[in-house]
């Protein structure tokens, strides 16, 4: 996309982000790769994503597609893996950003059949601590999701089976504060930016929330730009598919924009 393409589309914070991009080197410390990511922890995550891509299995049960409950539908868990799945760069993303900012509380809405999960869990087993907390409106998906977690092994990881709506409050409650997040679900401008502004709230300094398909809508790309903007956000690293801002970072004196090739 041509920077008026992009700047007409994504207006100031277009404009923004491309004036810094000149500027500034990429985050190394955040985005750079690991070895670890070539390891066997990851090696398992995506050996269970290439056998639910081949599974013949059908769930059924009320879905949530990009927001609201719908009415019952069957589906194949193959089709789930393949259409919902974050695909394993973005995986990666997820991975490194948790293994270099060891978060204590994790949040995540929006588990599917688990994969992105998985990535964060990993994260956290290899840091030594922390917990996850991910949140799923369909319970056959919960299900599913919960017997992969005992496949890898991942027992820092507790399912939320609830709508985002009714289980995000009661989840900040129990997890007390938030230090990392993953906004994987219900696309929608007014309920993304609703779920950014709870977790905002929750979140500790220096917290870490990652919002994935920012671009799926104009819907979203406008949520995604109050996100940037709010006034408790102090470093924002756009990946154009995905967006992750850095809450009240202790010792920011201005907000930082960076565009990513992650
Ligand atoms: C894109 S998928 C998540 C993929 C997952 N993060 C992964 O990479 O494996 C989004 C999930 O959010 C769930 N979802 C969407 N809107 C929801 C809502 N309002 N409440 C609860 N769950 C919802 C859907 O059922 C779906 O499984």
């Amino acid at each position: 996309m041509s920077g008026f393409a992009f700047r007409r589309r994504f207006g100031r914070l277009g404009h923004v982000l491309r004036a810094h991009d000149a500027a500034k080197l990429p985050p190394e410390h955040l985005f750079a790769p690991l070895e670890e990511e070539r390891g066997p922890e990851v090696g398992r995550i995506e050996g269970l994503r290439k056998e639910l891509l081949s599974s013949t299995a059908t769930i059924s049960d009320f879905h949530f597609g990009s927001g609201e409950a719908v009415a019952s539908r069957v589906t194949r868990v193959a089709h789930e893996c393949r259409y919902s799945s974050v695909p394993a760069r973005w995986c990666r993303v997820l991975f490194r950003l948790v293994r270099k900012t060891k978060p204590a509380n994790c949040i995540e809405l929006g588990t599917n059949l688990g994969i992105s999960s998985a990535y964060l869990a990993a994260a956290l087993k290899l840091n030594g601590s922390g917990r996850l907390f991910t949140i799923e409106g369909s319970p056959s998906l919960t299900e599913c999701a919960k017997r992969n977690m005992t496949l890898l092994g991942y027992d820092n990881v507790q399912i939320v089976n609830s709508s985002f709506e009714t289980g995000l409050p009661d989840t900040l409650k129990e997890a007390g504060s938030v230090d990392f997040a993953f906004v994987d679900g219900h696309h929608d401008e007014r309920a993304t930016l609703d779920y950014a502004g709870m977790i905002i709230e929750a979140s500790s300094e220096g917290a870490i929330l990652v919002f994935d398909d920012i671009r799926w809508s104009s819907g979203m790309a406008r949520a995604w730009e109050r996100i940037a903007a709010d006034k408790s956000v102090t470093a924002v690293y756009d990946c154009y598919d995905i967006g992750a801002v850095v809450v009240r970072e202790p010792g920011a004196t201005r907000k930082e924009f960076t565009r990513i090739r992650a």
